[in-house]
């Protein structure tokens, strides 16, 4: 058994300007990946700015990150990276900066090398990255994986590299600002995370802490999210602050799970669902949970991860996601070539612990 964790993880309030000098040692010029939008409405763009004007570290900003980040795009932004003469990168926003940074660490640190490198198994080396989650899903802040979409294939994939963020600056306050859906669909991907990690060929004693520890964290914030779906309006309305630390620590506990296992068939099905459908990744995924659950219930490490989530079945499992994402129809010829993508897919399929075949997968759909 082994655990690998090397990412330093700080989570509290104001993290970025408190830990202003262990981001600027990374570097003398930081790129600044992030979208258009959701880091200028929750403030941590500002505070990263902030924080780097205050060692006299300069930076330059690349704010063009789209949701499900393509590899074009990681290509322009290693072109300006390159042209700013940058040598540290920190990713602003959802796991779509933040997968990005990784990816475009890789890039400007090997510019004689094309995009093909990417999904190819080299030694190459990476510029440092820091990373500050405004979301709490993904957990790419503490996890290797680079998830990007390839048009050519009409799929999304990571990338081949591990790039483990050197610093991780966690701080639950930018998550106030977000939607419903968001906070309930990243919310979801953090708990798919969690239970695939736990029911998994790679799972142990050791990597199982993280799974077991979110888990019970989202055990005790399920009924509060339940309660923004039903009554809507903000979030911050519905959660208290210890609700949004809560949540922001499952993320993070998940991304630790996932490091040392990956993931396995809800995320492997959900990819084509997303590039087909426009499905949300953590409402994409969250379709999938019940199947992965429903044909080993029997099995004890099935009711371990139901009790910890203070679910008494499976049925009952499916009933509180039905009702927090709704439900989403799958057209059958777009579910046949997923089935056999997956079927395909080794590095997916090795991962479930129980047997698997085409038959029972082809049910996961509900
Ligand atoms: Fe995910």
């Amino acid at each position: 058994m082994q655990i690998y964790m090397p990412t330093n993880v700080y989570s509290e309030d104001n993290c970025v300007m408190n830990h202003r000098k262990e981001l600027a040692a990374l570097g003398k010029k930081a790129l600044l990946v992030t979208g258009k939008h959701s880091s200028r409405a929750n403030g941590s763009l500002e505070d990263v700015k902030n924080a780097l004007q205050k060692t006299g570290t300069a930076y330059a900003v690349f704010d063009k990150i789209e949701e499900n980040p393509s590899i074009e795009t990681v290509m322009q932004a290693r072109e300006f990276g390159i042209e700013e003469n940058v040598d540290f990168v920190i990713g602003i926003g959802g796991g779509s900066p933040m997968d990005a940074a990784k990816a475009i660490a890789l890039m400007v640190a090997n510019p004689g090398e094309d995009e093909s490198i990417l999904y190819e198994a080299h030694e190459f080396e990476a510029l440092p990255v820091a990373e500050v989650p405004t979301t709490a899903g993904t957990g790419s802040e503490v996890t290797p994986y680079a998830i990007l979409t390839i048009h050519a294939r009409r799929t999304k994939q990571s990338i081949s590299y591990r790039i483990y963020p050197v610093l991780a600056l966690i701080d639950s306050r930018y998550l106030k600002t977000e939607s419903v859906d968001t906070l309930i669909n990243t919310t979801v991907d953090a708990l798919a995370h969690l239970i695939e990690s736990y029911l998994n060929t790679n799972a142990n004693s050791y990597n199982r802490m993280y799974s077991e520890k979110g888990l019970r964290l989202f055990a005790k914030v399920k009924d509060d999210l339940l309660q923004c779906r039903r009554f809507g309006g903000e979030p911050k309305q519905t959660l208290s602050d210890e609700a949004f630390d809560m949540l922001m620590q499952m993320s993070a506990t998940a991304g630790m799970a996932i490091t040392h296992t990956s993931t396995s068939l809800p995320h492997g099905l959900s990819y084509a669902v997303t590039y087909e459908m426009g499905v949300p990744h953590g409402k994409a995924v969250g379709i999938f949970l019940p199947g992965f659950l429903a044909y080993y219930e029997e099995k004890e490490d099935v009711r371990a991860a139901l009790r910890q989530m203070c679910f008494a079945s499976v049925d009952d499992f499916t009933g509180y996601l039905d009702e927090l994402l709704g439900k989403v129809e799958i057209a059958d010829d777009l579910w046949k070539k997923d089935v056999e993508m997956i079927m395909e897919n080794q590095a997916k399929l090795k991962n479930y612990p129980f047997t698997m075949d085409e038959g029972t997968l082809y049910k996961f759909r509900r």
